[in-house]
């Protein structure tokens, strides 16, 4: 067909027609759509219906060219009116689907919660028990000098455990190591508060966290691991004290039939030293797995506290004594839980945490 001759059309629909485009793209919906369909191609008072009464009224020999015009013209609106319907009905159908997705009159989906971890939670029933007794918490650093973890706490210059071979330390800053156990806040805190035990009547504190150790992993041991310290200092205090105080412990931790005992032992910040053993809670000191049938689980390292510890920290120890323990977190928890292998506690795998939920 010949291109489209406006000339022959009236004005008005000539600017109409160069509008068309620009108001087709602004139609976002079909009600849009149908309205402008009304006023181009409607059946009553459309640009359509006004062509077609001036084709009707025209004189007979501009019929022919002016019919092809109009004819032209009309279908290139109900082309693209048709094209943009299409578009505007596959929009609303997808508009549609998406909404039926969702059924927004349920309740959201509730994530899962988080919760302590198992160790973490023993030590902080630990720090509980102690904290009726006048015990708060005190923190060292796991990153830690020779003298806080070693030399502070009588340790011998040529004690087996500053080795290479059970301590970590640091490759870029060989004085300082991985703390391999958490007696070093005793130096600490032992020093900072030297000049205030007067004003202070002593000291109590329970400080937990993590250590590390030169072991290879196996279902009893980690290269990282956690222990609670405990220390007290006052005036006059001797193993009773020590006893009492562990054996309350022991009671409120494992419940009122705990039992526990102590051996003699080797420490060099203590004197004299011992392990406490508790009865063990699984069998009830019948023997059993866990305590290898001797009825009885080593549970903490403890003593009076050495005078050189003492000294070191600049407290006179002809006045002041006291008492420190060690205790083992992971070797507890295992117990408590029957969890025979220790990895299990590093791994996390969520069926083992939510089974320790029960540890509280
Ligand atoms: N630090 C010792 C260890 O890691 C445990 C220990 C023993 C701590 C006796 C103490 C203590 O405070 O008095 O094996």
């Amino acid at each position: 067909m010949d291109a489209l001759d406006l000339s022959l059309l009236p004005q008005e629909i000539v600017v109409a027609n160069e509008r068309f485009p620009a108001e087709l793209a602004a139609c976002s919906d079909l009600d849009a759509l149908n309205r402008l369909k009304g006023v181009y191609t409607g059946r009553e008072g459309s640009f359509a219906v006004k062509l077609m009464e001036k084709l009707k009224s025209a004189p007979k020999e501009r019929k022919r060219d002016l019919g092809a015009a109009i004819n032209s013209l009309k279908s290139t609106w109900e082309e693209a009116l048709k094209a943009k319907q299409v578009d505007l009905e596959g929009m609303k159908k997808s508009l549609e689907a998406a909404k039926n997705l969702w059924d927004t009159t349920l309740p959201p989906p509730v994530p899962p919660m988080g919760a302590l971890h198992p160790l973490d939670r023993l030590m902080a029933r630990l720090v509980e028990v102690f904290r009726p007794l006048g015990y708060h918490v005190e923190e060292g650093p796991e990153v830690e000098t020779e003298e806080h973890n070693f030399d502070g706490l009588n340790i011998p210059e040529d004690h087996s455990a500053r080795g290479t071979a059970d301590t970590f330390y640091l490759a870029a800053h060989p004085q300082l190591l991985l703390r391999t156990h958490t007696s070093p806040v005793q130096v600490r805190v032992l020093k900072r508060l030297a000049t205030e035990l007067e004003k202070r009547n002593g000291i109590r504190f329970l400080a937990p966290g993590r250590v590390y150790r030169k072991d290879e992993i196996d279902p009893t041991h980690s290269p990282m691991f956690h222990q609670v310290e405990g220390m007290l200092v006052g005036k006059g205090i001797g193993m009773h004290h020590l006893k009492g105080t562990l054996a309350y412990a022991m009671k409120a931790l494992f419940g009122e039939g705990a039992d526990v005992r102590f051996r003699p032992s080797y420490f060099p910040f203590v004197e004299p030293g011992s392990e406490m053993d508790v009865r063990c809670p699984l069998c009830g000191g019948a023997g059993c797995r866990v305590c290898k049938g001797s009825g009885w689980v080593e549970i903490l390292g403890a003593g009076l506290i050495h005078p050189n510890v003492l000294r070191f920290a600049g407290i006179d120890p002809d006045i002041w004594s006291g008492f420190a323990f060690g205790m083992g977190v992971e070797r507890t928890a295992m117990m408590v839980s029957q969890t025979p292998d220790l990895r299990l506690f590093f791994e996390n795998d969520q069926r083992f945490l939510k089974l320790m939920g029960g540890l509280d």
